[in-house]
């Protein structure tokens, strides 16, 4: 069971009413969960810039017509293996493909294969999404 602890914070009087009211708009109940996300958050950041082990989702798309890239994308996904935990490939109309691909791995590594598939020539949009394997955030 989660041991709770209460503490005092000071704000700004105007900064706080900003927070409930953006809190408000995502639908928190109360303030508590609101901070605890946004220390996760925060601590999550920081699995990315130290290189820890996290997770994250890549999200591509590209002209299925273009062939060397197609091929490309599958080299870089073999040069990967070990850190692509899967890939769902969805055929958007008769030109596009968008792919979903669920990452693993050392952060410096998943930042160089998001490089690749970014780079190459005929991604139309290439996003990524850092998440976190969820073993060193309660
Ligand atoms: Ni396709």
């Amino acid at each position: 069971m989660v041991e709770l602890t209460r503490f005092g914070i000071s704000l700004d009087k105007s900064l706080l009413r900003q927070f409930d009211e953006h809190i408000k708009k995502k639908h928190y109940t109360n303030r508590s969960k609101a901070l605890a996300d946004l220390i996760r958050k925060d601590l999550i950041k920081n699995e990315w810039q130290e290189n820890k082990t996290v997770c994250g989702v890549i999200t591509l798309v590209y002209n299925h017509h273009k062939r060397e890239l197609v091929n490309r994308l599958m080299d870089i996904q073999h040069d990967y293996h070990d850190n692509i935990l899967s890939t769902q490939h969805l055929h958007l109309d008769e030109d596009n493909c968008l792919e979903i691909i669920a990452i693993k791995g050392k952060a410096k590594n998943i930042k160089e294969l998001f490089g690749r598939f970014e780079s190459s020539k005929g991604v139309k949009y290439a996003v990524f999404t850092e998440a976190t394997t969820g073993k060193e955030v309660v």
